[in-house]
């Protein structure tokens, strides 16, 4: 059997260790998906961002910890090799370590997923050390995290002022000496983003944050065109399967308004 990629793989990968090939990410909720993506990605993160992506949502403030199990288990049951990570979702972890370690342990008790990832910088430190001193593989999130989105008042890019770009350099730095196995930096500039990873031991991947990351993650809905019609800057659409599926579906429709649909290859006949 095929073998899953562990967090000291992922550790492994780290590119200034052996000049390894970029670490290829996505963000991936279904068992449709995962299958077909199992082969060509090292790590599926089953993001909170489905409840915005397959919800419908307007942010991913209303997701809760059963969703992630549910979704969870769809792509841990239908992978063989990618490692997978899942998001703790708000509210789920903010309040107490111990909080945070109810509810990563029933995520990975209920899935099997490898690791969690939780979004926080120095003042999610002590949660950290908490989980993975406690058996709970953590990947980090700093720069934009979405699930600050009140707080924020939008998707804005972090770390553009040089005030701000210290804070996110801190940030990485406090959750890697607290454990984290790699850290997902989002929307930041290019030359923020290099700092961090040219001083963190662990692998850095990146959403909008640049060129020099050791991975790189996208949601999947977004690179195959299957979330509306805003594209960030930072994703490039390599299918436009919302423009297929409408295709396909306005074709059904009218084969069965004409009655050319079902076909004499689509009926049962009765035994004679
Ligand atoms: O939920 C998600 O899709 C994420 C990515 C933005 C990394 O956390």
């Amino acid at each position: 059997m095929e073998k899953r990629l562990s967090v000291r793989d992922i550790r492994k990968l780290k590119s200034t260790v052996l000049d390894n090939e970029p670490i290829v990410s996505l963000v991936c909720y279904t068992a449709q998906l995962a299958r077909l993506i199992n082969d060509l990605v090292d790590i599926i993160l089953v993001g909170d961002s489905m409840g915005m992506t397959i919800y419908g949502h307007e942010n991913t403030l209303s997701v809760t910890t059963q969703m992630m199990i549910n979704h969870g288990k769809a792509v841990v049951s239908s992978t063989s090799r990618p490692h997978i990570v899942i998001d703790l979702p708000f509210s789920s972890y903010e309040e107490s370590p111990e909080k945070a370690f109810r509810t990563a342990s029933k995520i990975m008790k209920f899935t099997g997923a490898q690791s969690v990832k939780l979004e926080g910088g120095e003042e999610f430190a002590e949660t950290i050390h908490f989980l993975s001193q406690r058996g709970i593989p953590v990947m980090g999130h700093i720069g934009l995290m979405p699930q600050r989105i009140q707080t924020l008042g939008g998707f804005i890019t972090q770390g553009k002022t040089k005030e701000a770009a210290e804070q996110v350099i801190k940030d990485a730095k406090a959750i890697v000496d607290a454990g984290v196995f790699s850290t997902v930096i989002e929307a930041v500039p290019e030359e923020t983003s290099k700092i961090v990873t040219r001083n963190s031991p662990i692998p850095t991947i990146g959403i909008g944050a640049g060129r020099t990351c050791d991975g790189q993650i996208l949601v999947a809905h977004d690179i195959l065109g299957l979330f509306g019609d805003f594209t960030p800057k930072f994703v490039k659409k390599y299918a436009e399967l919302d423009k297929n599926i409408s295709e396909a579906v306005a074709e059904y429709a009218r084969e069965v308004k004409e009655k050319k649909f079902p076909g004499i290859n689509n009926v049962f006949k009765s035994s004679k």
